[in-house]
Formats: C-alpha cells, sequence, structure tokens
C-alpha cells in the first residue's frame, strides 16, 4: 500500500475506518463524500434519514481496535452506554404495565449504544489530523471507469459552479474502496465491469424515528442500560439510550399500517399507540409522538447481496455498499467494519492487490449473505418465535450449558454473533450442529415418555397373559380380554 493512491467514497462509519486503515499502511488517500462534513454546525440536520444511534458490538468494536490507536478506540468507547438486555415493555391481562428484563448474555456481555454521528465524528477528526488522508466534501461520484482507473465526482458546492451546472472533477487512484452505502455508485458502476450477481429485496416494514426526551426531573425516562422493546406481533417499537439522558426510538411497522397512521386522526394515532406500546404516551407526550411521526420521514428496509465485491485490482465495495441488510439483527455497521478488518488483513497477507481482492470476496461474499440472511430470518422470528415455548428452551438450555460448561463451547447463536469474532457462516454452522443435538435429545426425551408406557403395559401384559396361561401376544383379541377384565 506504500505511496499508492487509495480513493474511499463515502465517509460513513465503514468509508471512515477503511481511510484510517489505507493511512495506516503508507497509502495516500483521498476521502470523497457526497454530503457537508457532519461535523459543521451549520449543515442541515438530515432530521432522522438515518438511524441516529445504533448498537455497537464486538466485531465493530475488534475492526475499530485492530485499527491500533487505542486513544481512539477509548474515546469511541466513552461515547457509548451499555445494555445489558432486552426489556420488553407489555401490559398485564388487568391492563397495568409491565417491564420484563432479559439479559443479553449469561456471561455479563453488553451491547452499546453508539450515536452514529458521534462515532463518524471521532473517525473523521482522526483522519483531519493524518497527513496523508484529505477529505472532500460535497463530491458525488457520478461515474468510474474502472479499467482506466479513474473516478469522476461532482462538486455539489453551490458557490462553486460553472453556468449553473456543478463542476466536475476527475480523479486517479490505484484502488478505489466504495464506502457509499446502501445506494452505491461505486456498486452500480462497478458491475458494469464485474460480472455481478445482484439481488435486493424492499421487506414490507416502515420505519421512523421519535426522540424521548429526559424525564421532569432530567433523568433517563426509563433505564439507561437496556434496549427497550415494544413487542406488537408484525410491529414494535424500540428505544435505545443517548448520552444527554434522551432515547431515540424507533417505531417499525408493516407498510400498510404506516399508510393507515399518515391518514388517520391525531387520536387515532394516540390510541394505536395507547394500545400497542403500553406506557410511551407516558415518556413522549401524545402531541409531541404526533408531530415527531408528522415530521420525521418514514423509510423503506432493504436487503441487498451481491457478488463479487471487487473487480480486478482497482474497485472493492465494503459496508451497506456491498451488503445492506435489514436491521434485526444490529449488525449492518458491525459487519461493514468487519469487512474492513477483514478486506485489510487479505491485502497485508497478499501484495498482489487482485488476489488479495479475490480471497476477500471469496470469504466476505460467504459471510455477509450468511449475516443478511440472518437478519432477515430474525425479521420473522423475532414476531414469532421469540414468545414460542421450544425457542425458550432450547435458549435456556443453551445458555445453561455455555454459563456451567464453558469448554463445551455451547453458545447461543446470539451471543456468537453478537460477542464474538467468529466468521458469521461458522456461526451458521455451529448452531446448525448444536441444533441437531438438541434436537436429537429431545426426540430422544420424547421417545422415552411415548415408550415407557407402552414398556409398561407390554409388562402388564405379559404378566397378565402368563398369569392366564395365555400366550403372550398383541392381538387385538388378548387386548380386548384385557380391557374387559379390567
Ligand atoms: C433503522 C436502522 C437501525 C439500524 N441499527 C443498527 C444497529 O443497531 N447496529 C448496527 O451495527 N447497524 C445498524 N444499522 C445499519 C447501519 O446503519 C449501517 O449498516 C451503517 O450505517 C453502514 O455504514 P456505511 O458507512 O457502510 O454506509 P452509510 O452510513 O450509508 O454511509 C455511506 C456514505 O456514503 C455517502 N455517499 C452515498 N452516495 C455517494 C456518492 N455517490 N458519492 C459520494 N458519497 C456518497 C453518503 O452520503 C454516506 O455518508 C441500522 C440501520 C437502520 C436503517
Ligand atoms: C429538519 O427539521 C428542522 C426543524 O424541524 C427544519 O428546519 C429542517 O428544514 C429539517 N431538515 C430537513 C433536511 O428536512
Ligand atoms: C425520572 O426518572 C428517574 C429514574 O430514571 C426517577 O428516579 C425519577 O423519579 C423520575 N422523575 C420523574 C419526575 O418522574
Ligand atoms: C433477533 O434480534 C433481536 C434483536 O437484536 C435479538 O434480541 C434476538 O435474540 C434475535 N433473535 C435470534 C433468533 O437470534
Amino acid at each position: 500500500m506504500e505511496g499508492k493512491k487509495i480513493v474511499v467514497v463515502g465517509a460513513g462509519p465503514v468509508g471512515s475506518l477503511a481511510a484510517l486503515y489505507a493511512s495506516q499502511r503508507g497509502a495516500e488517500v483521498e476521502v470523497y463524500e457526497l454530503r457537508d462534513d457532519l461535523r459543521n454546525e451549520e449543515t442541515t440536520p438530515l432530521n432522522f434519514t438515518k438511524s441516529i444511534n445504533l448498537a455497537l458490538s464486538e466485531r465493530g468494536i475488534n475492526a475499530l481496535r485492530s485499527a491500533g490507536n487505542p486513544e481512539l478506540l477509548q474515546a469511541i468507547l466513552l461515547q457509548t452506554i451499555p445494555m445489558y438486555g432486552r426489556m420488553i415493555h407489555t401490559r398485564t391481562s388487568t391492563g397495568a404495565l409491565s417491564k420484563q428484563s432479559q439479559l443479553y448474555d449469561v456471561h455479563g456481555r453488553f451491547q452499546r449504544s453508539v450515536d452514529r454521528g458521534g462515532l463518524n465524528r471521532v473517525l473523521l477528526d482522526h483522519l483531519d489530523s493524518l497527513p496523508n488522508v484529505k477529505l472532500f466534501f460535497q463530491h458525488k461520484m457520478t461515474g468510474a471507469d474502472f479499467r482506466k482507473k479513474k473516478a469522476w465526482f461532482e462538486i455539489k458546492d453551490p458557490t462553486d459552479s460553472v453556468y449553473d451546472r456543478p463542476r466536475e472533477v476527475e480523479v486517479d487512484f490505484d484502488l478505489l474502496i466504495g464506502a457509499d452505502g446502501a445506494h452505491s455508485s461505486t456498486r452500480y458502476h462497478m458491475m458494469k465491469y464485474a460480472r455481478t450477481d445482484y439481488h435486493q429485496e424492499y421487506i414490507d416494514c416502515l420505519w421512523s424515528e421519535f426522540t424521548m426526551p429526559p424525564n421532569e426531573s432530567g433523568d433517563f425516562a426509563i433505564s439507561p442500560n437496556h434496549l427497550h422493546i415494544w413487542p406488537a406481533g408484525s410491529f414494535m417499537f424500540i428505544a435505545l439510550p443517548n448520552l444527554d439522558k434522551s432515547f431515540v426510538c424507533t417505531f417499525f411497522g408493516p407498510v400498510e399500517l404506516f399508510q393507515r397512521l399518515e391518514n388517520g386522526s391525531d387520536d387515532d394515532f394516540i390510541s394505536t399507540f395507547d394500545e400497542y406500546f403500553p406506557g410511551v404516551t407516558t415518556y413522549i407526550q401524545p402531541e409531541d409522538l404526533v408531530s415527531q411521526f408528522k415530521r420525521n420521514p418514514h423509510l423503506p428496509l432493504i436487503n441487498i447481496k451481491c457478488s463479487p465485491h471487487h473487480y480486478g485490482d482497482s474497485v472493492v465495495i465494503v459496508g451497506d455498499a456491498a451488503n445492506a441488510m435489514v436491521p434485526f439483527y444490529g449488525q449492518g455497521m458491525n459487519a461493514g467494519l468487519e469487512s474492513v478488518r477483514v478486506l485489510f488483513s487479505k491485502l497485508d497477507e497478499n501484495s498482489d492487490i487482485a488476489e488479495a481482492l479475490a480471497g476477500y470476496t471469496t470469504e466476505r461474499t460467504t459471510d455477509a449473505h450468511t449475516i443478511a440472511e440472518l437478519a432477515l430470518g430474525n425479521y420473522t422470528e423475532m414476531r414469532s418465535s421469540v414468545t414460542s415455548p421450544l425457542y425458550k428452551w432450547r435458549k435456556y438450555i443453551e445458555e445453561t450449558l455455555d454459563k456451567y460448561f464453558p469448554s463445551l463451547e455451547w453458545a447461543t447463536q446470539y451471543s456468537r454473533v453478537s460477542f464474538s469474532n467468529m466468521r458469521y457462516s461458522d456461526v451458521v454452522q455451529y448452531s446448525k450442529r448444536q441444533k441437531r443435538i438438541l434436537t436429537t435429545f429431545f426426540l430422544s426425551l420424547a421417545a422415552i415418555a411415548v415408550a415407557a408406557p407402552s414398556v409398561a403395559l407390554w409388562f402388564y401384559l405379559y404378566r397378565y397373559n402368563r398369569q392366564r396361561r395365555f400366550k403372550l401376544s398383541w392381538s387385538p383379541k388378548s387386548l380386548t380380554a384385557f380391557l374387559n377384565s379390567t
């Protein structure tokens, strides 16, 4: 990488981390970002077009840690709030509010609530201080030639234009890293060069964000150390804590419900919330709730899978650009940050960039597709299985084994995804194996439960028949004789 010119498109969390990794390897790095600098106070707030806070877990932290700058990691972790479990909010049959805490992990490991902007800011500040990194805001990638290794960017600054049309710049590079999000322009242009399989899917769910202010004494309105969930079948409301003692809440629901609420009256909206998300209207004033719903955008959720993630030795995509996923496993950003770590480990191992990128595609597409599917599966699962007795049983047994016999390495899928750095595809293999073993175990138990009375009956019949000096037989006749005699 020494002396090579690396262009990063997109200065979100993933692009910023990629720029940091590249700069540490001695590359000349240029970062091009469509939006204005988010650290600029005058920047128009995005008003929740992006989720404001996220669950940061081990994979994301490990990728930040592997950037080899402990102070930077510390600065980010200082801005996080530990969440040790979920807090499930429901109403009892008598109508009283009920809260139930479920710990994430038997070993006390936790998720961290982090402000996306805060994390991004720390990374950008650090990039600013590096002599071999240049940041260009308000630069939109509009085209690229990945054979000639050139890309074109439109300058969005209205004061810098010729004849009212945005000015365009041409940029050369040795390697371009596309971290430009779900609607990636890099991916779009890469697909003209690489034979790319591509699949995108919108699910029947929209989301909208709300702020829950601190309570009257200026404290967190609900427990800060939980991820709060109001489950309601096909829709739900969640809340994650912020350092300023507010919460960012997200309402997820089917398109039809959103349309009904958008077109219905304010009272209808409030009563729907009261019915399904008990307590929320006491933490967020009803009028405020309604006006936030009207003001903040209602956004779709997309799942994207594509392969390969690179072309030749000139371009590679990471983060949402390569694998956007629905947020139901809380892994999108974590997976994106992990992709950066994996990418650079391949580049470190192999000085031939094309081979390193091919190695990255091979390893990472498998894992990216796995977590995208888990997230999608969890969208359905969350609505049903979390409450099913069999699910709870399996979770209970796996957690007990993990707690008391850690050497068996019998962790739940959730804890392997959230608290380890095991490859996503390996996590699934382990879980499948565990599921097979547990299923065999349950089936044997069931077989014993069914067999035991039959054996007892057989034994009884046998003795009965012997007493009566009948030949032992299972014929309906002997059974009728037996039944008649009892
Ligand atoms: C409701 C919701 C909840 C979520 N919760 C979690 C969670 O709890 N945990 C978790 O890990 N993940 C979560 N995610 C996923 C997470 O938000 C994303 O995975 C993460 O932000 C991806 O980061 P990124 O840097 O790849 O992309 P982005 O954050 O989308 O950044 C891409 C950047 O590229 C820029 N860009 C776009 N086009 C161009 C262009 N043509 N030229 C130049 N620049 C461009 C954009 O302006 C943007 O700054 C959630 C997502 C949603 C929607
Ligand atoms: C965000 O909200 C503020 C105040 O409600 C408003 O002035 C601003 O125009 C909004 N920004 C966007 C991008 O919608
Ligand atoms: C605010 O919340 C805290 C706990 O988070 C609680 O102790 C306090 O009584 C609450 N204040 C009001 C006015 O509800
Ligand atoms: C689905 O995701 C939720 C939220 O991240 C998590 O609590 C739950 O354990 C996940 N379910 C499964 C089956 O992994």
